[in-house]
């Protein structure tokens, strides 16, 4: 019988923390000084006025604040990109510029291997698009659009990378046009490499090799590489297939199933491109839901699938450096009840030889979680042959592992969890932070020690603490460092310092925990919103709310470059719910503008230049 509730609970908080830093603080030395970070940074030494609950028109940062909009849907990227034409919008046009909703926002600074921080590229996800807001005759759903849209929303899809530079009055520009700038979309060229990359379910009639494919789509997610690489998830590939179940054979369907995919898709793509019905071309689903790496420095690099990292709904990738400087990722699976992963490089990085480190991420093990009640948990290797991982459980090879790695992790006993979003390792400590938004799913009898609410409308944040502080061992111990949500509802926000469906994740270098959330609106009836976290001293686990989003609005990226003088954001789907020419905000534009809201990236500042959040 699963235990309640309370009992849950009661357990979980009657356990002493197992979180004093202790053995942590020694390990701290390395990692920063590989960061380049200083190493004497006042831990979680805040000094900002928190901004109120808010559900108003106006963007709210602390006083002495400002945000500059950086890059917005359509601003011009390559060479002969138009400007931004939101009443004639064509394909031609919109590959060539910023693509729609933002997502993953990081910073490599220019040149390459330095910590500058006034001039940089900036890494950018377009996650999906949202027809309502992008066409003036206001559609009801992609599935009404004509080919010509549905292809322009294809473009909107994908990775942005954009040249940036700050000006000597603080103000951060895009340098459109640049030669440095790239789109990278759901029409473009990529590879595929790995232990999955030319296997039998990854071919297809279009490319019988398994190694080639169009488009990276779902693109939420995703995390820098010491080598200076941009690891990009791709989520919830399963809205761009359809899977009539009366023409899939029976082993697919299974998979199907748990993925969750329709007898129609959400964006209706099938209709024109026959790699999104799944009846007709089987395999193209399998070249979808990867981690996808591309080096932002070179321009023509071709982006690549990188299988070793499994494949299901990433959400993230949250990249550290284990105690033999082999490479860590940690990525998870959004949606209820799926799992935590992990990867582990077979070869350590290499610092001082930047090309030797191109396939790293082709080569290693993946792990998925399994929490303990006891505040112990396990990282199970998803390796082919061990375990129930054999053909006399259905699996074929390491391929098929990794393909179907949704299943695998079930065999092998991982925790179903509560839509595990962002995961961030705190580099140094071998503590990672794991953010669980929300399982309106989960059953008042389903719930477990790590998942400790049924439903869970608010979600919460876990602390795990790698074995000997170390992020390449296999055991942890863990604790629920943030139960979300209003003390009156049972969570552990008091008055204004309330978060609520906790989603991407950000350490600064004093150690505090900036989190970002996607769903207060409904969850709280206040906009989503971006917080900081002290994980340590007297207000350990309190949110500080530091930035308050526009209507319809969610708070994404965030990032700091290396001096932590900018912290880029992303405003993904502002107008959320509205439409073109009845929208609820046309941010960033003043509300006299006749442009649509534009999801976009803003660089904030301090009016007198210092280090954010100090
Ligand atoms: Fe794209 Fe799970 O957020
Ligand atoms: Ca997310
Ligand atoms: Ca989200």
């Amino acid at each position: 019988m699963n235990p309640s509730f309370e009992t849950v609970l009661a357990r979980r908080m009657g356990r002493r923390p197992l979180l004093a830093l202790g053995a942590a603080g020694a390990l701290l030395g390395w990692t920063r000084a590989l960061r380049g970070e200083p190493t004497n940074a006042a831990e979680s030494d805040l000094r900002f006025a928190p901004v109120p609950e808010d559900a108003g028109q106006r963007l709210l940062l602390p006083p002495g604040y400002r945000s500059t909009c950086v890059l917005a849907w359509g601003d011009p990227l390559l060479g002969d990109a138009p400007p931004f034409n939101p009443r004639g919008a064509t394909v031609e046009a919109q590959a060539r510029q910023m693509g729609y909703n933002a997502d993953f926002v990081g910073y490599a600074p220019l040149p390459l291997g330095s910590r500058a921080s006034a001039h940089g590229l900036l890494c950018v996800s377009s996650e999906y698009t949202i027809s309502a807001l992008m066409w003036p005759d206001e559609p009801r759903s992609p599935r009404q659009l004509d080919r010509d849209r549905c292809a322009v929303e294809m473009a909107a899809h994908g990775l942005n990378v954009a040249e940036v530079r700050r000006d000597v009055a603080g103000r951060w520009h895009l340098v459109a046009r640049s030669p440095r700038n790239r789109r990278v979309s759901a029409l473009s060229p990529l590879r595929i490499s790995g232990p999955a990359a030319g296997s039998v379910d990854l071919r297809t009639g279009a490319d019988a090799t398994g190694r080639l494919v169009v488009g990276t789509l779902a693109n939420c997610g995703g995390g820098m590489t010491p080598w200076g690489t941009w690891l990009q998830a791709e989520e919830n590939f399963e809205d761009y297939f359809a899977a009539d179940p009366a023409r899939i054979d029976e082993r697919q369907r299974a998979s199907l199933d748990r993925l969750r995919v329709g007898r129609e898709s959400r964006y209706g793509w099938e209709r024109y491109d026959i790699r999104f019905d799944v009846a007709a071309e089987a395999n193209e689903i399998n070249r979808f839901g990867w981690l996808v790496e591309l080096d932002p420095y070179d321009p023509y690099a071709t982006p690549v699938k990188r299988t070793a990292l499994g494949r299901f709904s990433h959400e993230a990738a949250g990249i550290v450096l284990d105690a033999r400087e082999h490479v860590v990722v940690y990525t998870a699976d959004d949606a209820e009840f799926e799992h935590l992963y992990k990867f582990v490089s077979a070869r350590p990085f290499n610092p001082s030889e930047r090309a030797s480190n191109r396939d790293l991420l082709d080569a290693g093990t993946l792990y998925v979680a399994r929490f303990d009640a006891d505040g112990t948990g396990l990282w199970l290797p998803l390796v082919f042959g061990e375990g129930p991982l054999v053909p006399a459980r259905g699996f074929r090879d390491q391929a098929d592992v990794l393909v179907r790695a949704r299943e695998a992790a079930t065999a092998l006993g991982a925790t179903p969890m509560d839509r595990p979003e962002d995961v961030e390792p705190r580099p140094g400590t071998g503590f990672v932070y794991v953010a669980l938004t929300k399982n309106t799913q989960r059953a008042s009898d389903g719930v477990d020690a790590a998942n400790p609410r049924g439903p869970n409308p608010h979600g919460h944040i876990l602390e795990l603490r790698e074995g000997r502080g170390d992020f390449g061992a296999t055991t942890f111990s863990w604790d629920v460092f943030h139960l979300c949500g209003r003390e009156a509802d049972g969570g552990a926000g008091r008055g204004e310092h309330a978060l609520s469906c906790p989603d991407n994740l950000m350490f600064d270098a004093a150690g505090n925990l900036w989190v970002s959330t996607d769903g207060q609106p409904k969850s709280l009836g206040i906009h989503d919103a971006l917080y900081c976290v002290a994980t340590t001293g007297p207000k350990r686990g309190v949110p500080q709310r530091f930035l308050s989003a526009v209507p319809g609005a969610e708070v994404t990226g965030p990032c700091l470059t290396p001096d932590e003088r900018t912290l880029f954001v992303a405003i993904q789907h502002p107008g959320e719910g509205s439409t073109f020419d009845a929208p609820s905000t046309r941010f960033p534009a003043e509300s006299d503008s006749q442009d649509p809201p534009r999801p976009c990236v803003l660089a904030i500042t301090r009016e007198d230049g210092a280090p954010i959040g100090t």
